[in-house]
């Protein structure tokens, strides 16, 4: 069993991770109402990871014989001003998320709880890999500006994941 401390971080995780889901599904919604149905599907994507994410910790709990206590979850933005700003937001929002799961971590290391950490080890290699995908595309918006044939393009692109 982990400690109450560890159940209590693990819970405020599974809420960071559905407001994570919610926020990617707003900005699914902000694609959607410009045409960018590509940015759109990669945002919708992104959700269900998320969900997934959170669900991961929702199971771990039980597995643990500990509770999920799920709280309420806050309200993301619902306006940006370009698809460079949402890639800006989403790449400082993964870094966030990455600064909770090294916190966590610190947690587990201190406390000992190492099959805590080696579930943690998988959100590590998945942060690293959540901030490489935000920053490529957020570089590539910087190159094409507001250049329309240029988003266009990464639309198609974005289209494409799976
Ligand atoms: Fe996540
Ligand atoms: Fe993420």
């Amino acid at each position: 069993m982990i400690s109450e401390k560890m159940a209590q971080r693990l819970n405020d995780q599974i809420n960071l991770e559905f407001f994570s889901s919610y926020t990617y599904l707003s900005m699914a919604a902000y694609f959607k109402t410009q045409g960018l149905n590509g940015f759109a599907h990669w945002m919708l994507h992104q959700a269900d990871e998320e969900r997934a994410h959170g669900m991961k910790f929702f199971e771990y709990l039980y597995d643990q014989d500990r509770s999920a206590v799920l709280q309420a979850i806050k309200q993301p933005h619902t306006t940006f001003a370009s698809a460079l700003a949402v890639f800006e937001e989403t790449l400082s929002h993964e870094k966030h998320v990455t600064a909770s799961i090294v916190e966590l971590m610190s947690l587990a290391l201190e406390e000992k709880d190492h099959a805590t950490r080696i579930l943690l080890d998988w959100f590590i290699n998945e942060q690293v890999e959540e901030e490489a995908a935000a920053r490529d595309i957020r570089d590539r918006l910087k190159l094409v500006k507001d250049n329309a044939m240029g988003i266009l393009l990464i639309d198609r692109e974005l289209a494409a994941r799976t």
